[in-house]
């Protein structure tokens, strides 16, 4: 007995395995059920009593060199040939793919309704001038309305600051085009303001203007009705509220109607049902004489929302501050495909 498990420890030794289903088969002829190893331990009745000590420990020799062979040569057949595995006309995953940012996502779509009726995009800088931001929009030096925007200046500069609203960009449209104008201007914003749940000092907002012959408030209502229609779904209503802009005369708030189903509904609109998503208005004609349009000639008007506002209605995000901390897990939630 002791021989033949000489033998066999000799024939381990010298058995090098040349694929995965060899070394298999290897594992199964020595550790199987009625494998080499067993029928050894089997016939270990039968060995005389004084030479059991001796066979006893060869065979667990022999099985530890199994066992070791095995673990030394299972990892060497994986990956043997990783590119052949690999399917390389396979369309790609599309599991791991980023999703947009709600903000891109409401931006996008605001954008997406008012190109539908003829408005393109125009930008501007996010550094400013006095003149752009504030003056040419009817908002002269110690103008009481300036403190609506609590500024911030670049550097001890008066005349150099981070834009407070995108109607800068209007601004820098008229002077260089001539009417029929019709605008968009989305962009981010900054303002000096305690960071909340519904405040922060950076934002997004999407100004509107459309400048032609005899443009009149109810092309704006008109105009506005659509959109909050295409935003918020066909049943949606609105209302106007007189309210004072600088820039604009007359001025308006415009409320879409929520209802009062849930509780955050009642909070939200403060009991009303309506809630204030932008501000709009006639283009002051001092403001068309300020950018070179002529005011005679020309009438139009201006409208301009927040896109966290709109965002937070739409997906029901109740602190604005998720938009700015890049949570995977919160933006992971968002249409990916849009
Ligand atoms: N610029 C205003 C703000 O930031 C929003 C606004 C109101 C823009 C009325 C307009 C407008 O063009 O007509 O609060």
């Amino acid at each position: 007995m002791l021989k033949k498990v000489q033998e066999l420890v000799e024939k381990v030794n010298n058995y090098t395995p040349e694929s995965e289903e060899d070394l298999n088969s290897f594992r199964i002829e020595y550790l199987g059920k009625k494998g080499v190893l067993n029928s050894l331990f089997s016939s270990f009745k039968e060995v005389p009593v004084e030479q059991k000590k001796g066979v006893g420990s060869s065979i667990n020799n022999l099985k530890s060199l199994v066992q070791e062979k095995i673990e030394d040569y299972k990892d060497s057949f994986e990956d043997e040939d990783p590119v052949s595995e690999i399917d390389l006309s396979k369309p790609v995953s599309l599991d791991n793919l980023g999703s947009r940012h709600p903000i891109s996502l409401v931006r996008n779509q605001i954008v997406g309704i008012f190109n539908r009726i003829g408005y393109t995009i125009s930008e501007g800088p996010e550094i400013e001038d006095d003149w752009h931001n504030f003056s040419a929009l009817n908002l002269p030096e110690e103008h009481p309305a300036r403190d609506m925007q609590d500024t911030f200046f670049v550097q001890t500069n008066p005349d150099v600051l981070l834009r407070t609203h995108t109607s800068s960009v209007q601004v820098r449209y008229m002077e260089k085009k001539t009417p029929p104008i019709r605008t968009l201007s989305p962009g981010r914003v900054y303002r000096n303001e305690a960071i909340s749940a519904r405040a922060h000092c950076i934002f997004h907002q999407v100004e509107g203007l459309y400048i032609d012959e005899n443009v009149s408030f109810s092309d704006l209502k008109q105009t506005l009705l659509y959109f909050a229609k295409e935003m918020f779904g066909e049943k949606t209503k609105i209302r106007l509220r007189p309210s004072y802009f600088p820039f604009t005369e007359p001025s308006a708030e415009v409320d879409i109607y929520l209802g009062i189903n849930t509780d955050s509904d009642y909070r939200i609109t403060k009991g009303t049902g309506w809630l204030e998503i932008l501000g709009c208005g006639m283009v002051d004609p001092n403001v068309l004489k300020n950018c070179g349009v002529d005011p005679e000639k020309y009438s139009g008007y201006a409208f301009g929302m927040g896109v966290e506002r709109i965002a937070m209605l739409k997906y029901g995000v109740k602190d604005l501050r998720l938009f700015f901390e890049n949570d995977v897990r919160f933006l992971k939630q968002f249409d990916r495909s849009v």
